[in-house]
């Protein structure tokens, strides 16, 4: 079922439970607010009370911003219901709360986050609250260490492996970030001027080797509940207090892949940021905190493979880190925080470098075991 602008107020007429938090009888004041590709994300207010409003999110059956000729599951809006349940369950409110979930209509109502910044905005703007990163890092440490293969007894692991069977959002992912960039792919696109550097990159069989290795730990690592999608598009910001959203990828899966996409992202950020040595350090910095809460919320929990397994993650997370920078710049999926430089020297002198240091940390992902030494090297 696809629910539009002109349909919504009659099925919220059918579901009172859904707009609760509002006052019943009234009239709502509704307005689309996503700028996502995959979905549809609704404010609803009270029309008396426009203080009082949700947010609404639907899956239409489709990739939205392809249309109906790109059939998708709308069950990808029951993963991300239940990783809501599931980090507001472990978490310290570092999510919206959850106030109803329709399996049917493929629709979510949760807290509105009216006054939020999407955290990639804030760091295009050159705010940058390392506050923020720690938050995520413990938001992650929490949730990974407290789902982890080794912390939870066989019945738990088995019940968090079917909850999160998400194999359609997963082999999407594959295709975006670990094949399709390396390929010749019709999604693919760079700045005129990076050409010699991608066809060397993807004749570099050594590189390859790293990302088809990369690539098979992605699909069958199973660790624990990562996110999937990571980044700092998933990420509110509102009174100093971050905020994770969009967990429609979320699968039983290498954990490491959370801390990948969330790092890469920061350091697509810094590249950005070439002229401006402050900002680029308070985002070294966030990197840094980011892994210290982490490793702070896995030590809490009690296992001897502790370290070995942090060692693990950490080695695979680089990985990761450094493919998800090469898709931002060559596959089809670019951000903002570099498409926004409009004079093309500087464009190309940020993503050149970006390149390079993400090549490097695919090809030695299992060489670093201190993130302190890979910010060094920026
Ligand atoms: N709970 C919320 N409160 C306020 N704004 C939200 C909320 N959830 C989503 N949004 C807005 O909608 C946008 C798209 O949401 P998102 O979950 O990322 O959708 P998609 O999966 O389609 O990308 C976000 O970038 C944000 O601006
Ligand atoms: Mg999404």
């Amino acid at each position: 079922m696809e629910i539009t602008l002109a349909t919504l107020p009659n099925y919220l007429r059918q579901r009172p439970v859904m707009t609760r938090p509002l006052k019943q009888h009234t009239t709502f004041r509704i307005e689309e607010i996503g700028d996502g590709n995959l979905n549809t994300v609704y404010r609803v207010s009270d029309a008396t009370h426009p203080e009082r409003s949700i947010v609404l999110k639907h899956a239409p059956p489709y990739i939205k911003i392809l249309g109906p000729d790109y059939p998708l599951s709308t069950e990808r809006l029951t993963f991300e219901a239940r990783a809501l349940e599931l980090y507001n369950r472990l978490t310290n409110e570092t999510v919206p709360a959850q106030y109803d979930f329709d399996p049917e209509a493929a629709v979510i109502a949760m807290e509105d986050l009216r006054d939020a910044n999407v955290l990639r905005d804030d760091l295009i703007t050159g705010t940058v609250d390392t506050a923020i990163a720690e938050q995520i890092g413990q938001f992650m440490g929490t949730v990974h260490s407290r789902t982890h293969v080794h912390n939870v007894d066989n019945a738990t692991v088995q019940h968090y492996k079917q909850q999160f069977a998400n194999t359609t959002m997963q082999s999407i992912t594959a295709d975006y970030v670990f094949t399709f960039p390396f390929t010749e792919h019709e999604t693919n696109f760079w700045t005129p001027g990076l050409e010699s550097e991608v066809q060397r990159l993807k004749a570099d069989t050594d590189f390859l080797a790293q990302v088809e290795h990369l690539k098979q730990i992605f699909l069958t690592a199973q660790q624990g509940v990562t996110h999937g999608d990571l980044h700092t598009g998933s990420v509110l910001v509102q009174d100093n207090t971050a905020k994770v959203i969009d967990a429609e990828f979320a699968f039983y899966g290498p954990i490491g892949f959370d801390l990948g996409l969330f790092w890469a992202n920061y350091l697509l950020a810094h590249f950005a940021h070439q002229d401006n040595p402050h900002v680029q350090s308070a985002l070294k910095t966030a990197i840094k905190q980011t892994w210290r809460t982490y490793t702070t919320e896995f030590e809490m929990t009690d296992t001897e493979l502790k370290k070995q397994t942090l060692e693990n993650i950490f080695h695979e997370a680089i990985g990761f880190t450094g493919l998800e920078m090469l898709r931002r710049l060559i596959g089809a999926a670019h951000v903002k925080d570099i498409e926004n430089i409009i004079d093309i020297p500087q464009k190309l002198r940020a993503e050149n470098a970006a390149l390079q240091f993400g090549t490097t940390l695919v090809k030695q992902h299992n060489a670093f075991s201190d993130i302190a030494v890979i910010i060094e090297r920026l």
